[in-house]
């Protein structure tokens, strides 16, 4: 794919080849990121980030990687407070916005609605969740997760056994991520979820097609033995028509330190897009694996910001410019971790 200028829709327009570039792009602004160097390589650009449904990291780690490019950031969060709520089409919105900016990020309730915003804006655009559909950032920063995480076991990812829990209709990120990983050969996919909370036929129907193996169960605890990593996703409440219709599902399938123990082998890599939903009746990943070596859900959230960096220098075509512009920080850096 020829990054330059490229929308980024869907983990349907990468080639592995593409990916393992984006992801070499990710591992060289390690020192950005950690506020080692800095680089004002962005001087000038304008990201307009769209969020009008609930975000915090995706939303925050965009605009963050977006500032240590040295670009700036301008936010539209709500759409009560935007013109769409006055009956504006999104290509009249896409029209007008893309003139503001040199970027957009987008994140909308309905399925296609940013590639549609796409098709009439001026300006690169990158999805950051559309409704149900895909979420192909998150895909990307989950799959140079599992990448690092694997090889520091020694493990790639070709012939991975993944296991992925929880909503798995109406969650993006599976949907996206399991799309994404099959780009590895001979992957096998655990889908555990309530009967009626499946991943869609058609993408179960793709794995199988391409060689992989999938197997769907409603056993939490036999469909976690064996697996390299544990993808643990919330029940997607929102997408619902009443709260009462998720309550159903919520807590089915709970992840702790003693079910851990018991049926996962002693490496398995423990994943969650976040947020978890952490009260009492749902619990789905339990506080009690918070200092656990193999618990990523941190070093996910922070491999996002490596991940978005790449995206945004290599749609506006700076990735070669970065060390050339780059300096110290003045500034005290070390963190605590
Ligand atoms: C996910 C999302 O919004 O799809 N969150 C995220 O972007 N990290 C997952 C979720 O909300 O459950």
């Amino acid at each position: 794919m020829h990054f330059p200028g490229a929308h980024i829709l869907s983990v349907n327009q990468f080639e592995r080849a593409d990916v393992e570039h984006l992801f070499d792009v990710a591992d060289s602004m390690v020192p950005y990121a950690h506020r080692e160097r800095m680089t004002k390589v962005l001087d000038g650009a304008i990201l307009g980030n769209m969020f009008f449904e609930p975000s915090t990291r995706t939303r925050l780690s965009f605009g963050c990687a977006f500032n240590l490019l040295g670009g700036e950031v301008r936010e539209t969060t709500d759409i009560k407070t935007s013109s769409i709520s006055k009956g504006e089409s999104l290509y009249d919105t896409a029209r007008v916005i893309s003139g503001y900016n040199d970027i957009i990020v987008m994140r909308h309730p309905q399925a296609g609605s940013v590639a549609e915003f796409a098709r009439a804006s001026r300006v690169p655009v990158i999805n950051a969740g559309d409704g149900p559909n895909e979420h192909p950032s998150q895909a990307l920063l989950d799959l140079y997760t599992i990448r690092k995480e694997l090889s520091s076991h020694g493990q790639g990812i070709e012939g991975m056994h993944i296991a992925m829990v929880g909503d798995l209709k109406h969650g993006r990120t599976v949907h996206s991520l399991s799309q994404l990983i099959q780009l590895y050969p001979n992957i096998t996919f655990t889908l555990i979820s309530p009967t009626e909370l499946r991943m869609p036929g058609e993408i179960v129907e793709e794995l199988r097609n391409n060689g992989h193996t999938v197997i769907e169960t409603e056993d939490m605890e036999q469909g976690l033995v064996g697996n390299d990593t544990v993808y643990l996703t919330r029940i997607q409440e929102e997408r619902f028509s009443t709260k009462m219709e998720a309550d159903v599902y919520r807590g089915r399938f709970r992840l702790n330190e003693a079910i851990y123990t018991r049926y996962c082998q002693p490496s398995t890599v423990i994943m969650h897009p976040l947020p978890r939903d952490s009260r009492e009746d749902a619990n789905e990943l339990d506080n009690d694996l918070n200092q656990h070596p193999n618990l990523a859900i941190f070093r996910q959230t922070d491999n996002g910001v490596l991940v978005r960096m790449a995206l945004f220098a290599l749609t506006l075509d700076v990735w070669q410019q970065i060390e050339r512009t780059s300096r110290e920080v003045n500034w005290y850096t070390e963190r605590r971790f």
